[in-house]
């Protein structure tokens, strides 16, 4: 049962049915301890534009978590399933957990000239003076976006593993690892708390394109603007150039590219019956939870200081 606007008239939706069958989240802290001295530029498959598209992401996406937890915390009291307000809960642990550890490692890009400062400025006004003006079903809706977004990318990450290991920068590494995971786990959250307090079709796809405008075109823009902005010498060398071209292509414009080759997972949410559940990850969880977790050689092993499920009532 759903509601068409939020908080009234109740409708039957088949995709809030889907999410009976979700498992209970954790919340994990981390403790990675950066230094901005270990920092690789280039962690991104060993390209200048590609990674920094990565690290304006991280200065963004802060923002977008803020909005997440935000969002999410308002909108929990309206949720009567108690099982999914505490899947909100969890929500909220994970995502602010992220925004704080982004935040730290955003710290290192600024030790190495990354315009960090300038960025969080730029941010803070789209954020404060735009997205956080919206009606609060708008929000919701652009929260259930921007998680769209997320899990996208993070399935396309988990797919391809070996994307993580060209680097020596085991922290970045583990940072990212970490944050797709989770971002795989909770994706259904936001969508299902959306179609439970509104469901409203045409709102969902409105909030979709602020996300799409945002993570397609905002980000790539101040990722692709970090090169110049660190090194202004750099345009009058050609491997400068035949980097934008190579990352263009990793990203955007190759076949198996980040976003390029998942425009139709990307596109998917367009489907009025779509629910995040449709793009079964449970074999790549169960793969990246071993690889991750277990606690005699997993990758986050030696940077978890704590895991725990929270009940509805906390966070
Ligand atoms: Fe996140
Ligand atoms: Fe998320």
């Amino acid at each position: 049962m759903i509601m068409n606007n939020v908080f009234s008239m109740p409708i039957d939706n088949q995709a809030s049915s889907k999410s009976g069958t979700a498992q209970r989240i954790p919340i994990r802290h981390m403790d990675f301890k950066f230094d901005g001295k270990d920092l690789d530029p280039v962690f991104f498959q060993n390209t200048t534009f590609a990674s920094a598209y990565f690290h304006a992401l991280s200065i963004f996406l802060t923002f977008g978590e803020d909005l997440v937890i935000d969002t999410a915390r308002h909108h929990r009291q309206f949720v009567k399933d108690e099982a999914l307000k505490a899947r909100v809960t969890a929500l909220i642990g994970q995502e602010a957990i992220h925004s704080k550890l982004h935040h730290e490692f955003n710290d290192t890009l600024a030790e190495n000239d990354y315009p960090v400062k300038f960025y969080r400025f730029l941010a803070e006004q789209v954020f404060k003076y735009g997205f956080k003006q919206l009606p609060n079903g708008m929000q919701l809706s652009l929260m259930a976006g921007i998680e769209h977004f997320t899990a996208v990318l993070a399935e396309y990450m988990m797919k391809h593993e070996e994307i993580f290991f060209l680097s020596q920068d085991e922290k970045q590494r583990a940072l990212w690892m970490w944050h797709m995971l989770e971002e795989c786990e909770h994706k259904d959250i936001a969508y299902d708390v959306y179609q439970q307090l509104s469901g409203d079709y045409l709102m969902r796809i409105s909030g979709f394109g602020l996300a799409f405008v945002t993570i397609l075109m905002l980000v790539p823009l101040g990722g692709a603007l970090i090169p110049f902005l660190r090194k202004p010498s750099s345009v009058f060398k050609l491997s400068f150039w035949k980097d934008a071209r190579k990352s263009m292509d990793m990203l955007f414009t190759g076949k198996d590219s980040v976003f390029g080759g998942s425009m139709k997972h990307i596109l998917d949410y367009l489907r009025r019956d779509f629910h995040p559940s449709d793009h079964d990850t449970s074999d790549l969880m169960a793969y990246y939870k071993e690889k991750l977790l277990n606690p005699a050689n997993g990758l986050l092993s030696p940077f978890m200081t704590r895991e725990f499920y929270p009940g509805a009532k906390a966070a």
